[in-house]
């Protein structure tokens, strides 16, 4: 439809009409003969607001979508087709990691990969706009919701939010293949205060800007279609109603013209903020801040025909929302063709094909990460091994976000080690909690009796006992991450402990993997371990990528997206701190009155950045083209690497910088650049970045992202913690 014509269509909707563009309602709706009870129609889900509703959240079977729209159109005085909106996250049939793994592979291209095979079964199944990617920023690890974001870092965030986008959305929207993007949780939702998920953020202007903002803007400057708001406050006003977040800074500064959506009844919890009196004023509040479409609160249907008779709300505000719900459905090509993709055949083919999983079991591999190795790992076939734990046999490795994934497709630890290791012994020795009582809301979690718990156990260590190497398969469980699943102790479920304490004792060599959706404390589990590595909720072909690490078909090029702390007491955490004025033992001899704990080191146990591989490189150190660069100009920084081990391997090279003073104290280092290479043993490589003045721009006292002349720092190596360095000036001319 041309711009003209949808004025028309626009000019022509009756009031109501409008009104109910800007309603998000629940699949369900429409598909069982739903009963609006008192409750229900007070929320605004009358008869007349669902027929005329614009969006329907949550349906996502082909011929259902079909269905639904068919008759929806025939009913509608202007036969406007609905958008259909899910959560694909981390895939849809084909699960891939959670996108906190995805951060780890330090690959935005293989993110782009899972994002168009995700577009592809999620599109093919009628699905328009998946509500992904989520690029918060995420620094605490108590926050069960950091398993959907990329990490701690806004470079690496950023790099991730475009490739996820352009990813999901393509060239075109209306494309076959293609659906809309929507960047969320705007803005700042990851500083939620303490780890506490839906609680207050606040936050110096200055990080808002420089740390937390980047990662919207690139997932916005890429054509994200549509931007969710976010739960939270930010300082004092909560963002779905905050109209200098949404109109000034996300829509005129960040340059946003798309669809702004409400998170879930997040318009009605703008009176639980104890920000809006009443459901009126929730509606004008977030009419004027720009939100766009009202996801399941109702508020709009009940009070906007109010609100637009007495003039609070102007017409011209009305029709700029409804417009820009519109647009988005013209860009999706529904008005002339209202199914798009949906097609119940082709659904089923894509769902899961071959070149889906090939993706997940790479997508898989390359996401995990080696912590600790000493000797062990790459597994010998020729050795016996007792493979133990409760995500031995788990077969559900999705993560929390994962509705449409069926854990009967996928892979497990087992059933992928038993192709390569047939004769071994797989034990679950425990379970993954001990209770349902660490999982609130969360029913069939069973404890497992005393009986058989000592059964387990026994079998365990006597598999254990007989084997040359234990592989012990540990984690949290997977609801134990995601949204409203925050947690003030982050380690191990303390049966799990116990019984890798036990193993341990017997003296085999262990390797431990992690599962879970967020760092955890390891100490211990390092201290019993001579191998750890962080798997995470690896997806349908989970099993298959961890053993394909195990014996050495591939080796672990993941690298850690947020730092792993030694205790929860040093969250938040992460390596882009700003350095204080008491920097830690910056005195000799000088121990105590300086920025740290009595009882913890600073530092992350492994930090930022930081993995193995099955090789080892030394770096030369860093050489710069000069010494001082002016404005307008680039130098050159490069390294000499050098594969010193007896395998060919790959290496993440990370460039970190730190602007040494400015007008506002700077990060410790950030996070610049990053390239892999692969090198046989006794090879060399000259790997460069090229540093340009942009790229020493923040946010300074005088409003604006510049660059201030002066000394910086460059680090080139193989983690946050990278000691390899060298200094330039830039200067004005
Ligand atoms: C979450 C969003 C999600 C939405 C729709 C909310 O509870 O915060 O991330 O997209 O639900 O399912």
């Amino acid at each position: 439809m041309r711009q003209k014509e949808l004025m028309n269509l626009l000019s022509q909707m009756s009031e109501a009409e409008k009104i109910n563009q800007l309603l998000q309602v629940s699949g369900n709706f429409y598909l069982e003969d739903t009963i609006l009870t008192g409750p229900l129609q007070e929320k605004g889900f009358t008869e007349e607001s669902i027929s005329l509703a614009g969006s329907v959240i949550g349906v996502s079977d082909p011929a259902k979508i079909m269905e639904i729209q068919k008759a929806y159109m025939e009913k509608h005085p202007h036969h406007i087709p609905l958008l259909f909106m899910c959560d694909v996250i981390n895939g849809m049939h084909t699960v891939f990691p959670i996108p906190l793994a995805q951060g780890a592979a330090f690959d935005p291209e293989l993110s782009r990969a899972c994002a168009e095979a995700s577009a592809r079964e999620a599109s093919a199944s009628g699905i328009h706009v998946t509500f992904s990617p989520m690029v918060d920023l995420v620094r605490d690890s108590r926050w069960g919701r950091v398993m959907e974001s990329t990490g701690e870092d806004k470079y690496l965030n950023g790099l991730y939010a475009k490739a996820m986008v352009e990813g999901y959305q393509g060239e075109n929207l209306s494309d076959e293949n293609r659906m809309a993007a929507c960047v969320k949780h705007f803005a700042g939702y990851g500083a939620a205060e303490a780890g506490r998920d839906y609680n207050t953020v606040e936050l110096t202007e200055q990080t808002f800007r420089d740390s937390y903002l980047p990662g919207y803007q690139a997932g916005i400057d890429a054509g994200s279609a549509l931007v969710m708001t976010s739960f939270n406050t930010v300082n004092g006003v909560p963002a779905t109603g905050n109209r200098w977040l949404m109109q000034q800074v996300l829509r005129e500064e960040m340059g946003f013209d798309g669809v702004l959506i409400s998170d879930w009844t997040a318009i009605e919890e703008l009176i639980a903020h104890g920000y809006c009196e009443n459901r009126r004023e929730a509606a004008r509040r977030a009419m004027e801040a720009g939100v766009d479409i009202d996801m399941m609160s109702g508020i709009y249907a009940t009070e906007l025909p109010g609100l637009l008779s007495d003039g609070t709300v102007t017409r011209e505000q009305l029709d700029q929302a409804v417009l820009r719900v519109l647009t988005l459905k013209n860009k999706l090509g529904l008005f002339e063709n209202p199914y798009k993709d949906a097609d119940v055949l082709k659904a089923k083919q894509t769902a899961l094909c071959q070149a889906h999983r090939d993706l997940a079991r790479k997508a898989a591999a390359e996401t995990c990460v080696l912590l600790k190795n000493e000797g062990v790992l790459p597994l010998s076939q020729s050795r016996e091994i007792a493979w133990i734990g409760p995500y031995v046999k788990e077969k559900n490795l999705s993560g929390a976000w994962s509705m449409f994934g069926n854990s009967q497709d996928t892979v497990s630890l087992e059933e992928a080690a038993r192709e390569v290791f047939p004769g071994d012994s797989y034990v679950e020795g425990c379970p993954v909690l001990e209770n349902s009582d660490e999982l609130i809301g969360v029913p069939g979690v069973k404890a497992w009796s005393c009986l058989k718990l000592q059964q387990e156990q026994e079998a365990a260590l006597e598999a254990a006992r007989e084997a040359d190497v234990v592989v012990m398969a540990l984690g949290e469980h997977r609801y134990q991450s995601g949204e409203a699943a925050c947690r003030t102790r982050i380690q191990l479920p303390q049966v799990q402990l116990e019984l890798l304490r036990k193993v341990a004792a017997l003296g085999k060599p262990v390797v431990t993997l992690i599962f879970g959706g967020r760092p955890l404390e390891l100490g211990e589990v390092s201290e019993l371990s001579d191998a750890v590595m962080q798997v995470w909720l690896p997806g349908t072909e989970g099993g298959h990528g961890i053993v394909d690490l195990l014996c050495g078909i591939r080796e672990p090029v993941g690298r850690l997206p947020m730092s792993f702390p030694r205790n929860v007491g040093q969250l938040p955490l992460h390596y882009d701190a700003f350095t204080t004025g008491r920097p830690q033992f910056s005195k000799e001899g000088e121990i105590k009155y300086y920025s740290q704990y009595l009882d913890c080191p600073n530092e992350a146990l492994y930090p930022f950045g930081f993995g193995l591989g099955y090789t080892e490189f030394t770096y030369e150190p860093v050489r710069l083209s000069c010494d001082t660069m002016k404005k307008g100009e680039t130098i050159t920084a490069s390294v000499q690497i050098r594969n010193t081990g007896r395998q060919r391997g790959t290496e993440v090279v990370q460039l970190y910088i730190q602007d040494l003073f400015g007008s506002s104290v700077r990060p410790q280092r950030e996070l610049k650049g990053f390239q892999r290479v692969t090198l046989n043993p006794g090879q060399e490589q000259t790997v460069s970045f090229q540093i340009e003045e942009t790229m020493l721009r923040f946010y300074t006292e005088r409003k604006c992202y510049e660059s201030e002349p002066g000394s910086f720092r460059v680090w080139i190596g193989s983690s946050s913690a990278e000691k390899n360095h060298a200094c330039f000036r830039l200067t004005e001319k």
